[in-house]
């Protein structure tokens, strides 16, 4: 990093103008998180809304003994209120219903609150849940064997569905949201919606992208888990992987409530450092999903080393809840080593709550139990089945 980035107590804690060292919890959270959260949404993300609220409209029982007799499988409509300079907006509805879907499944064998496992996927809900039970849309077959055609060749056995019976026999819930059904991951489509949503917003330059957009949902998802007593208020984890991983590493860095992160090839504008890449660029990116981030992000195209922000920044908001940053040795494309100096680059912060960070000093040592897990395999881009257990045994370690 530049001498710049890591001024006063190392890169994360500056530079902020007017901003001296940090030297305490206190002043850290009553004062420097709000500068750099305000400085990623003016230079990175785009605004969040002021105000949100969410409504439960639906919880609907699927089935009380699935996936060998454990699982409890439930589908709720909900709906999201934005604001924006006092201007409010509603989610769309979905396939009929008042709001939008997301499906839980919890152990039948519970015997007090469980933490859960939110998930934004990739595919739509009908295709991610193997249960005939979930609504789907007029015409389409029921889909009761993990599965998901021909994107599980490419991108892996778990790219879609996770293995759901594991992760029930080790006590988890599972939340799986698609939130693409939401806020398009297009570029009309998914522009449009933003705007809608945040028409109270008047600078174009600075409005939310996708990105931001759908760390808002995941904070939305939480807002109806924590007002269920089944789950667990100190297990709310959010997974995700790629596009959604940056989603949820930004949503745990605006949201306090989330009490861990599992970030699977989070890439650019995720978890690897937007300056010195060997993979994608931030120009890169945003001239593929321009929908992705604000429009000032793009504008430091070709000059990323002077955006005043960079993603060590995202990492160290999150401290000292628990961070998996997921990777694998080919997919230079997603930057593992970037993502691996970005979080030693945190570490001055995990050190202010007496913790540690990232314990590895080689991307390979994999430390389950560290603050900050790095984990590494052989392969490319995509979940595969070497993948779900490292995941397990984080979650294990820390919930
Ligand atoms: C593309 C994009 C990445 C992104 C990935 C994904 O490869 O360039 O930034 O992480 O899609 O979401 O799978």
């Amino acid at each position: 990093l530049t001498p710049e980035k890591r001024s006063v107590n190392g890169a994360v804690l500056g530079p902020f103008e007017g901003g001296g060292a940090i030297t305490d919890v206190e002043a850290w959270e009553s004062e420097r998180k709000g500068a750099i959260r305000k400085a990623l949404q003016q230079y990175e993300y785009g605004m969040f809304p002021t105000a949100s609220q969410t409504r439960v409209l639906e919880k609907r029982e699927i089935d009380t003994a699935a996936f060998g007799g454990n699982g409890v499988v439930e589908e709720w409509t909900l709906s999201a209120t934005a604001s924006f300079n006092g201007v409010e907006a509603t989610t769309k509805t979905v396939m009929d219903k008042d709001g939008f879907l997301f499906q839980i499944v919890m152990p039948a064998d519970r015997t007090g609150p469980v933490p859960v496992i939110l998930m934004e996927t990739f595919c739509p809900w009908w295709d991610a849940i193997p249960h005939p039970g979930v609504s789907r849309p007029a015409g389409s077959d029921p889909v009761v064997e993990e599965g998901g055609g021909i994107i599980t060749f490419v991108f892996g056995r778990f790219i879609c569905t996770p293995p759901i019976e594991e992760i029930l026999d080790r006590g988890f819930a599972i939340a799986l949201f698609y939130p693409s059904s939401v806020i398009p991951d297009s570029v009309v489509a998914g522009d449009a919606e933003l705007r809608r949503l945040s028409s109270g917003y008047v600078d174009d330059d600075t409005r939310w992208g996708t990105v931001a957009g759908w760390a808002w949902l995941y904070s939305r998802l939480i807002d109806a888990l924590e007002d269920d007593e089944r789950f667990d208020k100190d297990g709310m984890i959010v997974w995700g992987h790629s596009r959604y991983g940056k989603a949820a590493l930004a949503a745990a860095a605006f949201d306090e409530r989330i009490d861990g992160v599992i970030a699977h090839q989070s890439g650019t504008g995720g978890a690897s450092l937007n300056v010195d890449k060997p993979g994608e660029s931030v120009a890169q990116m945003m001239e593929n999903y321009p929908h992705w981030f604000s429009k000032t992000y793009a504008s430091f195209a070709g000059r990323e080393e002077e955006l005043p922000i960079d993603q060590h920044q995202l990492l160290a908001l999150i401290a000292p809840r628990p961070i998996l940053l997921g990777n694998a040795r080919r997919d230079v494309w997603s930057d593992p080593s970037g993502a691996f100096l970005a979080a030693k680059e945190s570490g001055p912060v995990w050190e202010l709550y007496g913790s540690q960070g990232l314990a590895q000093e080689r991307l390979d040592r994999w430390h389950p139990d560290g603050d900050i897990a790095f984990w590494i395999r052989p392969g490319t881009h995509g979940v595969v089945k070497e993948d779900w257990p490292a995941f397990l045994e984080f979650l294990q370690a820390h919930f």
